[in-house]
């Protein structure tokens, strides 16, 4: 196998930055395609921890290069913050391990501005990251986006500020009332940073077209999860960019090739930050003793996770939508603290039963329909799993048509099964 991407199969936080991680090891270009830093990935290793947001995780092994893709809407001040807390790690990040596309979309102060009044006083509260992903998403589609490329060229940067500005100024004015930072004050600063990606960037696209034609393997990073996706999520409580392995394609190439595998990162319970509907969210003291055990806070925000049971016609759906081959099952030590296991197998929805979600369907009406499962209680010191686990583990693969290839049950390294191999 030489291309293998990693995506989320629910609303984020399913746990792909340990699984990145692993499968970094044994790869040798890790990239991201979508997103920005509304992405946190949170790795352990030995006693430390390592947050990252928009650097690729393939940064943490030496002998691996890590791209990122020019469908990444790119922060340079916060890519600055990021890049000395990797280092301070002991991490060595130079302009070989680590390529940024010279045709990444910028996120500006306007955007981030932006993002961060519509949410306190927009009619609808979507519940971002505020990390201005959306509006720089908006910036690009809208063809008034700055590229990283042009950070390096003052004049040009002023240029196409002032163009970038234009309709902006008079929402900032008159709709919510903000200062902002001018035209000049914005390239000032916008220039300076520049000066520090300067060094990374890179025509990411014939970087992997040579690494691809060189036989390398390579591994695809999803950010965020298919149920966010702008296309096939629970619009409009969706982020801005395409999560599934579509965005691959438009987010960074594949060129000359076609992944050959799709692992989908599935938490074993489900958890959404944000707003939105979400039909099998638990409002009750399980809920809370899920959210407390499994740690469920935002690697980004600090925010809490909602939680509920494992949702399979989500599940399914999402497999269909980003053509997954299989799944990883993390978290699986958190449900062992539970004494009611249940399983959504199926909802209610406008008179019918349905086993499959499909883009546009309201989840705010449906009805889940639950299969109660009995309890694992597995200690995973060895390779036998208890039957009652190998049950919940074959009703999923059952339901969605494809295997388990990992099992997951604690943040370290250690703590994970391989039933399939990767990248052999
Ligand atoms: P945005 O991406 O900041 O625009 O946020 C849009 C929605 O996506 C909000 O519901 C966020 O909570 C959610 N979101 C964005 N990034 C992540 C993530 O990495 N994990 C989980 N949810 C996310």
């Amino acid at each position: 196998m030489q291309s293998l991407a990693i995506v989320g199969s629910q609303w984020g936080d399913e746990g792909k930055g340990k699984i990145t991680d692993l499968l970094g090891q044994k790869c040798d270009v890790v990239v991201r395609y979508q997103g920005g830093n509304n992405a946190g990935h949170t790795i352990i290793v030995g006693d430390k921890k390592i947050v990252l947001h928009l650097i690729p995780s393939g940064i943490l092994h030496d002998h691996c290069t890590s791209v990122v893709g020019h469908g990444v809407v790119f922060d340079p001040e916060a890519f600055q913050v990021e890049l000395e807390d990797v280092r301070n790690s002991g991490v060595e990040v130079t302009p070989d391990k680590l390529k940024i596309s010279e045709n990444c979309a910028v996120i500006t102060s306007y955007n981030k501005l932006l993002d961060g009044l519509r949410e306190n006083q927009g009619p609808v509260k979507i519940g971002t990251t505020g990390k201005g992903i959306g509006p720089a998403y908006e910036d690009k589609v809208s063809r008034k986006g700055l590229k990283l490329k042009d950070l390096l060229d003052k004049d040009l940067l002023i240029q196409k500020l002032r163009n970038n500005l234009q309709e902006k100024e008079i929402l900032f004015k008159h709709l919510y009332g903000s200062d902002f930072p001018t035209v000049e004050e914005e390239a000032e600063h916008l220039f300076k940073l520049g000066k520090n990606v300067a060094p990374y960037l890179t025509d990411t696209f014939s970087f992997l077209d040579h690494a691809l034609r060189e036989n390398k393997k390579v591994l695809y990073e999803g950010a965020q999860g298919v149920l966010l996706d702008i296309d096939y999520g629970s619009y409009p409580f969706v982020t801005s960019s395409s999560t599934g392995a579509g965005g691959i394609y438009t987010g960074a190439g594949l060129p000359g090739q076609s992944i050959q595998e799709v692992l989908g990162i599935t938490k074993a319970y489900t958890t959404r930050v944000g707003e939105g509907p979400f039909p099998t969210e638990l409002f009750d003291e399980l809920g809370e003793k899920i959210q407390t055990i499994g740690g469920e806070f935002g690697a980004t925000t600090g925010r809490k996770r909602r939680c509920g049971w494992l949702d399979l016609p989500l599940l399914k759906y999402t497999v269909k939508a980003s053509n997954m081959t299989s799944i990883a099952l993390t978290k699986l030590d958190v449900l062992c603290h539970v004494d009611t296991l249940k399983i959504c197998t199926g909802y209610k929805y406008k008179g019918q039963t349905i086993d499959c979600a499909y883009p546009g369907i309201d989840l705010s009406q449906v009805e889940p329909i639950y299969v109660e499962m009995e309890c694992f209680k597995d200690t995973f010191e060895t390779d036998n799993l208890s039957d009652t686990l190998k049950t919940y583990i074959e009703t999923i693969e059952k339901f969605i048509g494809i295997p388990v290839g990992i099992l997951a049950y604690g943040p370290e390294r250690s703590e994970i099964k391989f039933k399939k191999e990767y990248f052999n």
